[in-house]
C-alpha cells in the first residue's frame, strides 16, 4: 500500500482567501490551546482572530509568511519592519507571531519560515533581527539558537501565566556587522560648521 506523504510548503502571503483565513484562525486557536507563545492565553472568538489577521495584512510594516501542509494554512511568522518615524532603530526588524499548529509540527516548516524571514530581512538591508520568547517555549528556543540567534537578556517578569511570572528571553541575530557609512548631511543655509 502506498503511504501518502504530507506536502509542506512556506510562502509570503499578501492576502488570504476565506478558506485560508479559516485555516489560519483554526491553527491559531489550536496553538493557543496547546500553550503557544505569542500573547494570547485563551482562545478569542473566531471574529476576534479574523480581525487580528486582517489587521496584520493591512499594516504596511508587517510581512506575513504562512506554512501550509497539503495546501492548508497551518502556521505563520511575521517580519515586522520599524515604522518610518523610528529612524534610530531602522537597522533592526522583529520576528513575531511564529507558530505551527501542534498536529502539523515536525515537517521542517518552522525552519523554512525562519529562513524566508531572514532572507527577506537581509534583502531589505536590515542589520539584525530581534525577537523575544517565553522561557517555556523550548522547541522555539532550540530552533532560534540553532539558527544563530544570541540571547542577550532575560526579563524575569516577561509574562503572567496562570498567576505566575514567566521569564522571557531576548534574542538577536546579526545579519551584517556594521552599518554602511552614511553620506554627509548637507550643510544647512546659514549654519556654520
Ligand atoms: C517552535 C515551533 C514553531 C517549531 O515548529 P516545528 O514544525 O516543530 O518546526 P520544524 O519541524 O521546522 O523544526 C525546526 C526546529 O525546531 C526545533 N524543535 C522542534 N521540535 C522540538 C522539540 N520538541 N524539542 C526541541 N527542539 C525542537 C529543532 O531545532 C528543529 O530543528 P531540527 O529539525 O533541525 O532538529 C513550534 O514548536 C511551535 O509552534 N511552538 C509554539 C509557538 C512558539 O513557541 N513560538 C515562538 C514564539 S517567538
Amino acid at each position: 500500500m502506498n503511504e501518502i506523504t504530507p506536502q509542506p510548503s512556506v510562502e509570503k502571503a499578501e492576502s488570504l482567501t476565506e478558506q485560508e483565513m479559516d485555516d489560519l484562525c483554526a491553527a491559531t486557536a489550536e496553538a493557543i490551546e496547546f500553550g503557544n507563545g505569542f500573547g494570547w492565553l485563551k482562545v478569542p472568538q473566531r471574529q476576534g482572530l479574523e480581525r487580528f489577521w486582517r489587521g496584520v495584512l493591512l499594516v504596511p510594516e508587517r510581512e506575513l509568511y504562512v506554512a501550509r501542509l497539503d495546501g492548508h494554512v497551518v502556521g505563520s511568522c511575521q517580519l515586522l519592519r520599524p515604522p518610518p518615524n523610528n529612524e534610530a532603530q531602522r537597522h533592526a526588524a522583529v520576528l513575531t507571531t511564529f507558530f505551527i499548529a501542534p498536529w502539523a509540527r515536525g515537517h521542517g516548516m518552522a525552519r523554512e519560515l525562519l529562513a524566508k524571514v531572514e532572507a527577506s530581512a537581509r534583502e531589505q538591508g536590515y542589520l539584525q533581527i530581534d525577537l523575544d520568547v517565553r522561557e517555556t517555549q523550548k522547541a522555539a528556543i532550540e530552533m532560534f539558537e540553532h539558527a544563530g540567534f544570541v540571547r542577550w537578556a532575560v526579563k524575569p517578569r516577561y509574562a503572567v501565566v496562570e498567576g505566575r511570572f514567566i521569564a522571557g528571553y531576548f534574542y538577536s541575530k546579526e545579519l551584517q556587522a556594521a552599518p554602511a557609512p552614511e553620506p554627509a548631511l548637507p550643510e544647512r543655509a546659514g549654519v556654520q560648521a
